[in-house]
């Protein structure tokens, strides 16, 4: 396929379920015209408390079968499977892929004025340091302060981001990293710019809060024009759902975060990948 060919092509976007729709929202708003294949590894999630081994395998999977819908260039939507898998991914495929972490950390360091910042992530993402080892590549007198926030994600996804509950978990998990100079905090796990809202009220103006996702969409609509990629049929992109488990459970969340129909979700047997 020639590079005119290619333009129209798919962008494929994974994650370990619904997160990921954060930024797959963010690519659809920045780069309307792009078709966009969506996968949600919803019988697998969470992949915030598996095991690296794993997290490579189940990306490995999900790129092959994104592969089979003839994608230009791949968006690992999830800071677990970015964490643990892209470097390894990455190196197997030819199209370009990108995660949100080094995204998120570019835009953390561009915001903070003190070099203290702190990210809130699952305990895969945060156990792993690579936000931290981004950040100081990136600015070596950085202090990163890492935090991970387990309940986050079961809390938004059974509706309860506006819950009294979830301002008691907020001010569990992040009432240490409050106390410390962080001028700038990264939400990094997907699920948490749900929660972007009452994460702000809780740190107050003088915290800059960050989402990946704006900074990610960006990163993807420059290697695709960098590499002439960049869809410009004038005509609004084209959208494509699959998951792993029962299609039912993640269209109902879906229809939520993005202003789609995604009624046509369709589950696939991602193990047969
Ligand atoms: N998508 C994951 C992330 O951004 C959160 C959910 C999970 O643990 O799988 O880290």
């Amino acid at each position: 396929m020639g590079n005119i060919d290619r333009k129209y092509a798919p962008v494929g976007v994974f994650d370990s379920g619904v997160g990921g729709l954060t930024v797959a929202r963010e690519i659809m708003r920045q780069l309307p015209e792009e078709n966009v294949v969506y996968f949600g590894d919803t019988a697998r999630v969470p992949y915030g408390s598996k095991s690296k081994n794993n997290i490579i395998r189940f990306s490995r999977q999900i790129i092959r079968f994104l592969e089979t819908k003839g994608v230009k260039a791949i968006v690992i939507a999830c800071n677990t499977a970015s964490a643990l898998a892209l470097d390894t991914v990455r190196q197997e495929v030819e199209i370009p892929v990108i995660g949100v972490i080094e995204p998120g950390a570019r835009a953390a360091v561009r915001e903070t004025a003190n070099g203290c910042i702190g990210v809130a992530g699952t305990e895969a993402t945060i156990r792993s340091e690579t936000y931290t080892k981004v950040i100081k590549r990136l600015r070596p007198d950085a202090e990163v302060i890492g935090k991970a926030c387990p309940l986050f994600v079961p809390l938004v996804e059974e509706g309860f981001a506006r819950h009294h509950i979830t301002e008691e978990v907020i001010d569990i998990y992040l009432r240490e990293m409050k106390d410390t100079d962080i001028d700038t905090m990264i939400l990094g796990c997907t699920h948490y710019p749900l929660l972007r809202s009452r994460i702000m009220a809780y740190f107050g103006e003088n915290v800059h809060i960050v989402n990946p996702a704006y900074e990610t969409a960006m990163d993807l609509k420059e290697i695709l024009g960098k590499e002439g990629l960049l869809n410009d049929s004038g005509r609004p992109g084209e959208y494509q759902f699959y998951v792993s488990d029962a299609a039912e459970k993640f269209t109902a969340f879906a229809g939520s975060i993005l202003p789609y129909d995604v009624a046509a979700t369709r589950q696939i047997n991602i193990e047969e990948y």
